[in-house]
């Protein structure tokens, strides 16, 4: 090859290599991600479509992350989700905001911050069903026994999700009265009755382990008060949850509900330490800071399993 040749080549090539970094740096990340979740798509043209809810997923978790806020937000499993997707596939906490209000307690005694993340059963995965509410159900109860028994057994979510038929399944469905449902029926261990991640017939309706009751809290003061004494079931609004990484969330737009967590911890300021059912990819090893107060409706309904 002659210099000229050579240094034309080079040229090209330079260019080629520019034009491809300037326009690929997405397609990188792209297929990063990809890789990382070990994502496959039906075809080119799902891929490609799901490329671009990836990218404008990617521009809005930037652009709310260059304003000045507590939380961050980033790429996930759900980056290549729509909000819509997202929302009808993962939260199926039903609203109901049906509440005694327990007129008994007078005056509060709590401590000024508590975590009990790390004394609880390892986060669970709800998969692609709308499951939430037997998740919430089922940590509420496991965190009964492991905090008055010391036993840190796991119970079987797909028992709830199958049998409880005053909820919807994968549909979506009711934490309280989950509760009550596990109460009257006993519960059975997680490894006797697996996690499906589906709808199924009720393939055995009732179990052994019960607790005494259900007791609904409803104020902040209520709720830093049975927290304290272990973690409980409560319900939320995530639509905008889908991206969040890290930080305190406080951007939520509604506080009626469609989806069901644990309420684990606070700190000192009186942020709600939340645990959530989308394994520990998500959030902070699967769990999410919510500012004080009614914050993404966290305080529409707190049930403690008694
Ligand atoms: C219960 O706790 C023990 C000891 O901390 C741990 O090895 C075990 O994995 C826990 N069981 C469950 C179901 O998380
Ligand atoms: C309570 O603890 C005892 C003793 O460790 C254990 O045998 C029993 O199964 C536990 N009960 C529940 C419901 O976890
Ligand atoms: C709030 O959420 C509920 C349930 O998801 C929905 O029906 C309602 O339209 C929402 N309201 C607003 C103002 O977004």
């Amino acid at each position: 090859m002659n210099k000229a040749l050579i240094a034309l080549f080079t040229t090209v090539l330079l260019a080629t290599t520019s034009y491809l970094s300037q326009e690929d740096p997405m397609r990188t990340l792209y297929s990063e991600w990809k890789q990382q979740y070990q994502a496959r798509f039906a075809s080119q043209f799902e891929d490609e479509y799901r490329f671009e809810i990836f990218k404008q997923n990617y521009n809005y978790y930037q652009e709310e992350n260059s304003r000045q806020s507590s939380y961050k937000l980033g790429l996930n499993q759900f980056a290549t989700l729509t909000d819509e997707e997202f929302e009808s596939i993962y939260l199926g906490g039903l609203d109901d905001s049906h509440v005694q209000i327990d007129e008994t307690i007078k005056s509060y005694n709590y401590p000024e911050s508590i975590d009990w993340s790390t004394k609880l059963n390892p986060i669970k995965n709800q998969g692609q069903c709308g499951s939430c509410w037997s998740f919430s159900a089922v940590g509420a109860f496991e965190a009964y026994f492991i905090f008055t028994n010391g036993s840190n057994f796991s119970y079987s979510e797909q028992h709830l999700v199958d049998c409880d038929k005053y909820s919807y399944g994968c549909n979506g469905g009711f934490a309280g009265n989950a509760i009550d449902y596990l109460n009257r029926n006993g519960a059975i261990l997680e490894k006797n009755y697996p996690y499906a991640m589906k709808d199924q017939d009720c393939q055995k309706a009732t179990g052994d382990t019960k607790a005494k009751g259900r007791k609904t809290w409803t104020t902040a003061e209520q709720a830093y008060e049975a927290i304290a004494q272990y973690p409980i079931s409560v319900s939320v609004h995530a639509s905008n949850w889908k991206g969040y990484t890290e930080g305190v969330f406080n951007n939520c737009i509604n506080t009626s509900t469609n989806h069901a967590v644990v309420a684990v911890g606070y700190d000192k300021k009186g942020n709600w330490l939340i645990r959530n059912s989308w394994g520990t990819g998500w959030g902070l090893q699967g769990h999410i800071w919510l500012e004080s107060g009614n914050t993404c409706g966290v305080l529409r309904r707190l049930d403690q399993v008694i």
